[in-house]
């Protein structure tokens, strides 16, 4: 076990480059994606980090094989040797859920462990289950493991009764091999979904976007191999951009895609911070002395995402006034507010509200993070809270930071990762 300790200070300073990674949530669905071919699935711009290595290890079990050069990991699935995604993993990492889909589609059956509880909320698969039903598979629940089964799935219609991004990756993955016109409604629009449909074509699916939300694809027998550069994380991205308007100084943040963190962009110019693109690539974030209070409310993209609402709250502790955050995505997403509060913020839950009074000077203690955006949280409010700062069970921000100690640690914070 390791633990992060922080030195923080009030008057944080921040300058340099950082370089952003390949996205946590774009490679978890093109990983998956592999399943769907005999040929090689070649992804580059990957990530480091736990969730990749869990779903790696899962592509391993089910009979897959993979080699990573770098930052690119090249994968083969000629047959499988089993079709479950057992407990273990699935309970390690709930987008374990993404080879439901393309197994059944492939391979005509899928044994997947049904995600029990999460910090973050209740987090149901139901939609997930409905839609693969409509493509023609059969489906029940027994031992706690989902049994899908499907000689071979049929296009239907099918609108989400409400937007899911791995729901909308599973159907647009079981559909793309499906015989027949799958018409996909009420999609997520996240980055990440576009990302994979452009994957899946690249393979030869045939998926087309018709309007906002709307997906039409037309079944293939066979998808075949392909080489794709993951986009940019825009969570990470969003991560440092708080960061940067945290501290005084400036500093650049590259191998980004500044559209995808356009409306924490806005978010984070309308508290006083300067934000500027740098190229195309590239943004450039200057703090404010004086943040000023917002009001946020957390919804499916393009609006600000439930993954920076955590982060954001930090920021606005440092606000002079009130600012109500309203969290629309999950139930529980407010595990990091107490934390917070132990080092010093004013914040009250009122149901689906986060009120945080500010300006709170922070002072650095022992604390706990319980799930990945709010172990970032309190790695951000440690920079900027006087004296050290322990971040313990640090193993959930490794599922999707590469080496966050390394990237604030080169703009000057201080920060180490010490044996717990
Ligand atoms: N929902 C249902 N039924 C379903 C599926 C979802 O009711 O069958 C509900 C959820 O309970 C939630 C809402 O729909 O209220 C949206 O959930 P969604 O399915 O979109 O979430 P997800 O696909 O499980 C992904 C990301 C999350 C991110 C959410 C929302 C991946 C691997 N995970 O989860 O990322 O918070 O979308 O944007 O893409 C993270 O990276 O920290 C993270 C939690």
């Amino acid at each position: 076990m390791e633990k992060l300790v922080i030195r923080g200070d009030h008057n944080l300073h921040l300058s340099g480059e950082v370089r952003i990674s390949g996205a946590k949530n774009a490679v978890l669905p093109a990983i998956a994606a592999g399943l769907l071919t005999s040929e090689e699935v070649r992804l580059s711009n990957i990530p480091r980090v736990k969730d990749v290595e869990t779903i790696l290890t899962l592509i391993a079990e089910l009979g897959g094989t993979y080699t990573i050069d770098g930052d690119t990991v090249a994968i083969r699935v000629s047959k499988i040797r089993s079709d479950e995604a057992s407990y273990e993993l699935v309970r390690a990492m709930r987008a374990s859920i993404l080879v439901l889909g393309p197994l059944v589609a492939r391979f005509g059956k899928a044994v997947v462990a049904l995600p029990g509880g999460c910090a973050i909320g209740s987090r149901p698969i139901d939609l997930h289950i409905a839609g693969l039903q409509k493509l023609g598979a059969t489906i029940s629940l027994e031992h706690g493991y989902i049994q899908a089964q499907a000689d071979r799935l049929r296009g239907a219609v099918i609108e989400f009764e409400k937007k899911t991004v791995t729901g909308t990756e599973n159907l647009l993955m079981a559909a793309a091999l499906a015989k027949g016109e799958t018409i996909l409604k009420n999609c997520a629009r996240e980055p990440e979904v576009a990302d994979l449909a452009v994957l899946l074509n690249k393979m030869g699916a045939k998926i087309e976007w018709m309007g906002e939300d709307t997906a039409r694809i037309r079944g293939v027998r066979e998808l075949g191999g392909a080489a794709h550069v993951i986009i940019p994380d825009r969570i990470e991205t969003g991560t440092f951009l708080v960061a940067g308007a945290l501290a005084s100084g400036d500093f650049l943040i590259r191998n980004v895609c500044p559209e995808h963190t356009a409306a924490v962009i806005e978010k984070l110019r309308a508290s006083g911070a300067i934000v500027e693109t740098d190229g195309e690539n590239a943004l450039r974030v200057a703090g404010s002395r004086e943040v000023k209070a917002q009001d946020i409310t957390t919804s499916p993209y393009p609006g600000f995402p439930t993954d920076m609402q955590a982060q954001f709250m930090v920021l606005l502790t440092q606000a002079a006034g009130t600012s109500i955050i309203t969290e629309t995505i999950f139930d529980r997403r407010f595990s990091h507010v107490n934390e917070l509060v132990r080092l010093g913020a004013s914040i009250e839950v009122q149901g689906d509200k986060a009120i945080v009074k500010g300006k709170t000077l922070l002072s650095g203690a022992e604390v706990i993070a319980t799930d990945l955006r709010a172990s970032a949280a309190l790695v951000l409010a440690g920079l900027v809270a006087t004296g050290e700062t322990t971040i313990n069970e640090i193993e959930h921000l490794d599922r999707g930071y590469e080496r966050i100690e390394d990237k604030l640690r080169g703009l000057g914070a201080s920060i180490e990762r010490v044996k717990a």
